[in-house]
This record gives C-alpha cells, sequence and structure tokens, in this order.
C-alpha cells in the first residue's frame, strides 16, 4: 500500500548514501525548503540517512540523520520518499525492492540498475501504488526524462541521438580541439575532475549504453534493457582518424543512438563522424546534448551538465517534487512499456561508414576495394588516398548501406594482399541511417 502524504503535513525524506550527490541533495533540501513548500505546500523533513562510513566528516548534515543500519531508512514508517544515490547493484537492488513493497515513493540516480532492473522496479512501484522516479540517471541536470514522459507523451518519438557522457565529450573535444593523444586528453579530464580515477565505464560506452537504455524505454515505450544495447567506446581511436574526420568536414562524437526502425526499436552506442553543421558537432567539453526527433515536433535539443553533486541532485529534488505534485491519482504511470516493440537486429540498420587503411601503393588498389563494395551493394561517397610505397593510407566515405554487408566487404577488404594491418571503421551521422533498405 503506498504511503500518502497530505497537503499541509511534512514530507520525510530518507537517503540511502550521502557522498557527492547525496550531500548536495540534502543541501538543496535545506536551502531550497522555503521554496519547495510554496510551490507544493509540502514541507520536507529529512529523515534518516545511510552511509558505509558513519565517521567521515559530511559538512551540513546532522550527524544524527546518519546512520550504517538500513533498517533505519527501509523500515521507518515516517519515511515516504526514499532517495537513493549509494549507486551499485547489490545490496541497492534489495533496498529498493523492500521500499518500494512498503509502499514508498523511490527517487533514483543509479543508471546502472535502471539499465538492468528497471521494469522490475517500475512494475514493484505501480503495485504498491508508489512512484519511482529516476531523472538524474540519465544526464543529471538535464530534464529529458519529464520531457519524454510528459511533455512530448503523444508526441510519437521516433529517434533520440544524444551525447550523453560527458567524460568522453571532454576527451574527444581536447582531441580535436587540441590535436591530443587519447591518453593524454584522458589524463586532462581526470586532472580537471572530468573522470573518475577508474574511467573504465566511461570510456567503453557501458555508462552511455545504460542511458540510452533508460531513455529509448521512456522514449518508445518499451522494455529495452543494456543488454538490448551494443555498444563501443571511444578507447581505440586513433588522432589520425580525428584529424581526417576534420579535413573531410566532420567532428567525431559518442553518440548514443536509439531509433525505430520498421517499428522495431535499435539502441546504439558508438563512436561517429558528425557534420560540422550538424547542431551536436557544436557540444564541446563535458556537456550532455539530446536530440529528440518526433513527426509532430520535428527536432527538440536539451542540452547542459550531465554530471555533478549540485547538477545531479537538482534532478533529484525535481523528482521528489514531481512525487509531491502527482501523488494522488496520478496521472503519471510507473510502468509505460505498453508499445509491444521488438528490438531490431542490429546488423539489418543501415549506416554511413568512414574507412581507413594503410595500403600498398600499387596500381588498381583501389579498383580492387571499389568492386568488393560494389559487390556489397555498397557505394562510395568519397576517397582521400595520402602518402606512397608501403605507407599509402586510404580513406574511404560509403553511403549508408545494411551493417551485416558493411562487415563483410571490411573483411573481404582486409584480406587484400595490398591492405596493412587492421581497417578503422567509423559510422557517419546523418547519411540516411535507418532501416533495412
Ligand atoms: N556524481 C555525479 O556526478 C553523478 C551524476 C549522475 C548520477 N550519479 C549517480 O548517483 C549515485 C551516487 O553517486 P555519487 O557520486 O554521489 O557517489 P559517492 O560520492 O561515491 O557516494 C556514495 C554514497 O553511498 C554510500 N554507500 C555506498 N555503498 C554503500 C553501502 N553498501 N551501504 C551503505 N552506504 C553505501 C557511501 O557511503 P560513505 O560515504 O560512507 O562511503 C556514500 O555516502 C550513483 O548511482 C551515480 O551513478 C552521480
Amino acid at each position: 500500500m503506498a504511503v500518502h502524504v497530505s497537503d499541509g503535513a511534512a514530507v520525510t525524506v530518507g537517503l540511502l548514501g550521502c557522498g557527492t550527490v547525496g550531500q548536495a541533495v540534502v543541501r538543496s533540501i535545506i536551502e531550497g525548503g522555503a521554496t519547495i513548500e510554496r510551490a507544493s505546500g509540502h514541507r520536507l523533513q529529512l529523515g534518516p540517512i545511510l552511509v558505509r562510513d558513519a565517521s567521515k566528516p559530511r559538512p551540513g548534515v546532522d550527524p544524527a540523520l546518519i546512520t550504517t543500519d538500513p533498517q533505519r531508512v527501509l523500515a521507518d514508517p515516517s519515511v515516504s520518499i526514499v532517495v537513493e544515490v549509494m549507486g551499485g547493484l547489490d545490496p541497492t537492488l534489495d533496498h529498493l525492492r523492500q521500499a518500494l513493497a512498503a509502499g514508498k515513493s523511490v527517487v533514483t540516480a543509479n543508471k546502472q540498475l535502471l539499465a538492468r532492473h528497471g521494469p522490475e522496479l517500475l512494475e514493484a512501484a505501480e503495485q504498491a501504488g508508489a512512484e519511482l522516479r529516476f531523472e538524474a540517471s540519465a544526464c543529471a541536470a538535464i530534464p529529458v526524462i519529464k520531457v519524454l514522459r510528459e511533455s512530448l507523451l503523444a508526441a510519437e518519438i521516433t529517434a533520440v541521438t544524444g551525447i550523453v557522457n560527458g567524460t568522453t565529450n571532454f576527451i574527444l573535444t581536447e582531441m580535436s580541439r587540441q590535436g591530443l593523444a587519447y591518453g593524454d586528453a584522458l589524463g586532462r579530464a581526470q586532472a580537471l575532475g572530468y573522470a573518475e580515477a577508474d574511467p573504465t565505464e566511461d570510456v567503453n560506452g557501458a555508462d552511455a549504453a545504460a542511458k540510452m537504455a533508460i531513455l529509448s524505454s521512456i522514449a518508445f515505450h518499451s522494455r529495452v534493457l543494456i543488454d538490448d544495447v551494443p555498444y563501443e567506446g571511444i578507447d581505440n581511436l586513433h588522432a589520425e582518424d580525428i584529424e581526417h574526420a576534420h579535413s573531410l568536414g566532420f567532428v567525431v562524437k559518442l553518440l548514443g543512438v536509439a531509433r525505430l526502425l520498421n517499428g522495431a526499436v535499435s539502441v546504439r552506442v558508438y563512436p561517429a563522424l558528425v557534420p560540422h553543421g550538424h547542431r551536436l558537432a557544436a557540444i564541446g567539453g563535458p556537456d550532455n546534448a539530446v536530440l529528440l526527433e518526433s513527426r509532430t515536433t520535428r527536432e527538440i535539443m536539451l542540452v547542459g551538465p550531465g554530471a555533478g553533486g549540485d547538477e545531479t541532485a537538482s534532478a533529484v529534488v525535481a523528482d521528489i517534487l514531481s512525487i509531491l505534485g502527482t501523488h494522488q491519482g496520478s496521472f503519471l504511470h510507473n510502468a509505460m512499456a505498453d508499445s509491444g516493440r521488438t528490438i531490431a537486429r542490429p546488423g539489418s540498420v543501415a549506416s554511413a561508414f568512414y574507412l581507413r587503411m594503410s595500403v600498398a601503393d600499387r596500381p588498381g588498389v583501389l579498383a580492387r576495394v571499389a568492386s568488393i563494395f560494389g559487390d556489397e551493394s555498397l557505394s562510395i561517397r568519397s576517397v582521400v588516398q595520402s602518402g606512397s610505397g608501403d605507407e599509402a593510407s586510404l580513406v574511404l566515405i560509403l553511403h549508408a548501406g545494411a551493417e551485416e554487408r558493411m562487415d563483410a566487404a571490411v573483411a573481404r577488404v582486409r584480406a587484400l594482399d595490398d591492405v596493412r594491418g587492421e581497417p578503422v571503421l567509423l559510422r557517419v551521422l546523418g547519411d540516411g541511417e535507418g532501416g533495412d533498405r
């Protein structure tokens, strides 16, 4: 049974976690309390706060609220909203199951948990008559989930294309604008606090894949889990390809690309060449941006900070306000995965490609490469050849074609005697991507 809050009554918010985001949530509730009360008619009151190590200093947080016992938050009947900002899957999943089963509403910033267990938790919330909100889990301060769930609910979204990881966008911006090698740009991101000490999930695309699973589930009213999202990161990118892309009129970005293709949902994360004139090309540094396309509203782009304690806390507090605003007779349901859409087979998706390979500068090399692409019904848009002898480099831009045909063509090209080493293959945004054609 849901824990209801009545108008004018104080609403107690318990926290699971009090680190970077948790402490910013506490500050926000204390400093913004009067505004929240004026806007919602409810006074927020801080309840118990779960941490691992109670002896750590937490400026501005009442030490009497700190606990290392999860039951002080989860089993406290006065707590009606639980804010989960502890991260991780275990024991977090069990804590959220318990909170929802007790009818408490939950606000979480935990993308990895939602991208794996979102449908189950939304179902549990629906059954308990409680609410599960997760704006902070994708793009922190940018209110993209609220826009998709409310403002664009009836807009029939057809595509969501995003720069949803600020760390990699910062690294790529540095590589592109300062000509830095990948390792140097990553070091700079770490020195400036834009990358974690262990940046693996950011640079390999897993963080972006989790966010795209969440965004596409909401955009397409579907169940998309992280396992449905093939992802590639930027950890194997070469400064050379960023330079080639630049001279051909593109900038390289790590993109989350979600599309409806012949009624099925396709969601992927990969580094791609974005034309200089495209709106997403202008998003530099650690910012995030999400481009929403629909038949009715055409294109809407949201841009802003995708991380940071205060920025993420702003989304958490907005979710608390949504819960206060809709708790009785809520028109927003938790689980909206009612479209019945299937997941598209990745090989059937069509993309345009950039292909760079080292070749021996012998007569007829280009003709042999071109005939392989012709056999696979793939057409070449442009070719640039540089260098000579065994060090010649061939850069091709290919028009959109089904990815399985592209993979087959590249495997045949790689086997040619003239080709040296591994070819580099990157997708190109905006040249007729879509379903099988
Ligand atoms: N930081 C950002 O910019 C950002 C942006 C978007 C989303 N998020 C998400 O927000 C969540 C929190 O991130 P954060 O940066 O605030 O992390 P953090 O600074 O590491 O804080 C985690 C907090 O949770 C507590 N905690 C962790 N595991 C626990 C356990 N097993 N039992 C009890 N307490 C536990 C920690 O306790 P101690 O303090 O005692 O160690 C700490 O207070 C994560 O899901 C993250 O992905 C963060």
